[in-house]
């Protein structure tokens, strides 16, 4: 690690800070709270001592967030120690303790599966380290100190509102895909999504084509979390990109050419999107779809330049990183990150500051993703 004066740390978090919210132009991105960094105590080590865990390097998504933590680490002036899990959580208990018995005074976790990383975040609780859970929550124990994270509700809202958005008349077939039951969020993602879709399925706009837990429960407004569990349990992807193509085939196969024509898919995130997306283009009986994302990956942005994908969420990497920062920063000097509301993890309500997402397809691609700053035009071919 390399050592500097607090003061200088907190004058980058800030920049860092300032950097974000100038690159996110319209954006209403919240910007990292410097409250309790405007008086700092001193740390009780002089250490910026900040430990990174990461799902999986199997998809764009999470190697954008290490590259935004390298970046935004190098810009405060500090190395960071960026671990990842392999999609596997005992591996990613190893990398906790490696942390742990390294020194580092704060966490920030992903957690592979939310319920398996309690084990990891007491053991970080137990060493008197702070856990920050990022993106997804851990759940199932009080040892989580803090949450960063977008509104995730939000996220399958503005997918539900989008495929509402896109569809006219009456019967239009909709298929329903979810994430891994073993993360929180894909319950998030479909509580937003049925907020919105279900009453459209209640007046006849929709018709449910996958799913008959969803079409037994398709006149409840509000669904329980067994419930969504039930319907997740038939639609998962597991966020895995051959489970979301081979479920997707076999959907396809059980429909009829009714169920079919032009088509309206739920799909929880852009790797899955692409696959699924992959397998609709390929029967002759789908005319036309409509499908979701959520990540603005770089390859789900070229399938919306070349209108194979519909639409994305954009969750700027940049501000849930510069919130994290501004969250370990918060710890080390003695005070507490901001909090603006809860989330429930089953046993305690863990504080956080959800960020806003962003609706992006054809007609606002350039404008939200490269006049941004967030990607460089040269990542993609045949922009408008
Ligand atoms: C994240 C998404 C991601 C998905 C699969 C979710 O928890 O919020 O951004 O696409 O996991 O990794």
């Amino acid at each position: 690690m390399v050592k500097k004066s607090f003061l200088y740390v907190l004058l980058s978090v800030l920049f860092v800070a300032a950097m974000v919210l100038s690159a996110c132009g319209a954006t209403p991105t919240p910007v990292p709270q410097a409250t309790e960094a405007a008086q700092p105590t001193e740390p009780t080590t002089a250490e910026f001592a900040v430990g990174v865990v990461l799902p999986t390097k199997n998809e764009p998504r999470w190697i954008q967030d290490e590259t935004r933590f390298r970046d935004a680490f190098a810009a405060a002036g500090y190395d960071v120690q960026i671990l990842f899990s392999d999609g596997d959580s005992a591996k990613e208990k190893a990398n906790v303790e490696s942390l742990i018995s390294q020194g580092v005074q704060v966490i920030v976790i992903c957690p592979q599966d939310a319920t398996a990383a309690a084990a990891a975040a007491a053991e970080a609780r137990d060493a008197g380290v702070k856990v920050i859970s990022y993106d997804r929550l851990i759940r199932e124990t009080d040892a989580v100190d803090y949450y960063v994270t977008f509104d995730s509700v939000s996220v399958g809202e503005a997918q539900g509102q989008y495929l509402v958005d896109k569809a006219s008349g009456t019967g239009n077939p909709l298929y329903l895909y979810a994430g891994a039951a073993s993360d929180n969020n894909a319950f998030l993602f479909f509580e937003g999504a049925w907020n919105v879709l279900q009453p459209k399925i209640a007046d006849g706009t929709f018709v449910i084509v996958n799913s008959s837990q969803a079409v037994g429960l398709q006149d409840k407004a509000t669904l329980t979390r067994d419930e969504m569990g039930q319907i997740i349990g038939q639609v998962t992807t597991d966020w895995q990109f051959d489970v979301a193509k081979n479920l997707a085939e076999a959907n396809l196969t059980a429909a009829t050419a009714d169920d079919k024509g032009d088509v309206f898919i739920l799909a929880p995130n852009d790797g899955t999107a692409r696959a699924i997306a992959d397998v609709f283009a390929a029967d002759a009986d789908v005319t036309s779809y409509v499908v979701t994302g959520q990540d603005a990956e770089i390859p789900s942005v070229q399938y919306i330049i070349d209108g194979k994908q519909s639409m994305t969420v954009l969750k700027d990497v940049r501000t849930l990183v510069a919130d994290a920062i501004a969250a370990s920063v918060a710890y080390l000097t003695g005070g507490t990150p901001e909090e603006t509301t809860t989330y429930n993890n089953g046993v305690i309500d863990v504080p956080a500051k959800p960020s806003v997402v962003v609706t992006v397809d054809q007609s606002n691609v350039v404008e939200a993703l490269i006049n941004s700053g967030y990607y460089d035009a040269s990542e993609f071919t045949g922009l408008p």
